[in-house]
């Protein structure tokens, strides 16, 4: 049984097939419409989540399929102290694959171990987020046309923000591509993202404090939020809060075909203004996070013997 619990469970060759499929369901929406009749998605959302859930639900409704789950843990079985493990074994007799997101580091994975269908991770704690991850390498490779020669900038919570870690994985093993992290020291990508992904990869990357003096290299800037819910105190979340906010004049010098993406959801990070620009890129980013998710669904249930 196949599952997607970190970005590099795919290889380059499958992240291909997963966005020629998905740009085959942009054309042809019709052909896939009835491709996942009478299966079951099971969405298990532990944490919030608007964009990953819902997308995850209209990729299957568009598939022909049903969805169950749930979206916070209070109204399950957790909160009377059930295992991650056997709430899955539990649902995988339900449901024909599931999508999965947690506050704790690992838990997909623990998941995993015990379920009878594939399990997709859908966020868990700081660490990975690898379906945002698909929705940005679609969207990147809509807009460049391809992953290799890119400079990437990166900003805002690198150490919490989980979406970073696994864009960072997936990008660093294309060709030629540069990383600008741009964080306040204290909010840096976390050290084994450094030592054991950026390292070993052929990619270059530099830490910034500021994002305006590398601002005209850029080829995509990467917006994310403060994860305000991952801090130990407020205190330390107010310190950071306001630390980078996207304005049009920042964006004075930046490229013409720059791509500017943020997963969401925006707290102020990116002044409302940028978004008429025709550089910003986020909404489309969501929107394309409903395709790719139905390629995913698609795959797993295929590589699995499900469909
Ligand atoms: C992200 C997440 O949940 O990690 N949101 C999302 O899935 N689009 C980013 C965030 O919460 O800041």
């Amino acid at each position: 049984m196949r599952h997607l619990l970190d970005t590099t469970d795919l290889s380059l060759q499958e992240i291909d097939e997963m966005i020629s499929l998905a740009m085959d369901i942009v054309d042809n929406k019709d052909k896939y419409a009835h491709i996942c009749d009478g299966k079951k998605l099971a969405t298990l959302f532990f944490e919030p989540s608007t964009r990953t859930r819902l997308s995850f639900t209209a990729a299957m409704y568009e598939l022909g399929g049903h969805v169950l789950g749930f979206s916070e843990a209070a109204s399950t079985s957790a909160s009377k102290g059930e295992s991650v493990e056997d709430t899955i074994s539990m649902v995988s007799c339900y449901a024909d694959i599931i999508a999965m997101r947690h506050p704790l580091e690992g838990a997909p994975r623990v998941g995993a171990a015990r379920s009878l269908v594939p399990i997709i991770n859908a966020g868990d704690g700081g660490h990975a987020h690898p379906t945002q991850t698909l929705t940005d390498l679609l969207t990147i490779y809509r807009e460049k046309g391809t992953f290799d020669n890119l400079t990437i900038g990166v900003c805002g919570d690198l150490k919490f923000g989980r979406t970073v870690h696994s864009l960072i994985k997936a990008m660093c093993r294309y060709k030629n591509v540069r990383f600008v992290l741009i964080a306040p020291d204290e909010l840096q990508v976390p050290d084994y993202i450094i030592n054991d992904v950026l390292e070993p990869s052929a990619s270059k990357y530099v830490r910034v404090e500021q994002m305006e003096a590398l601002m005209p290299e850029l080829d995509v800037l990467y917006m994310t939020r403060i994860q305000r819910e991952r801090f130990f105190s407020e205190e330390e979340y107010l310190k950071h809060k306001d630390a980078f906010i996207l304005n049009l004049k920042k964006l004075e010098n930046a490229k013409k075909d720059l791509t500017i993406m943020h997963p969401l959801p925006r707290v102020n990070e990116i002044a409302t203004e940028v978004d008429d620009d025709p550089r910003a890129k986020y909404f489309v980013q969501a929107l394309n996070g409903k395709y790719i998710r139905m390629a995913l669904i698609i795959k797993l249930l295929q590589w699995g013997g499900l469909l």
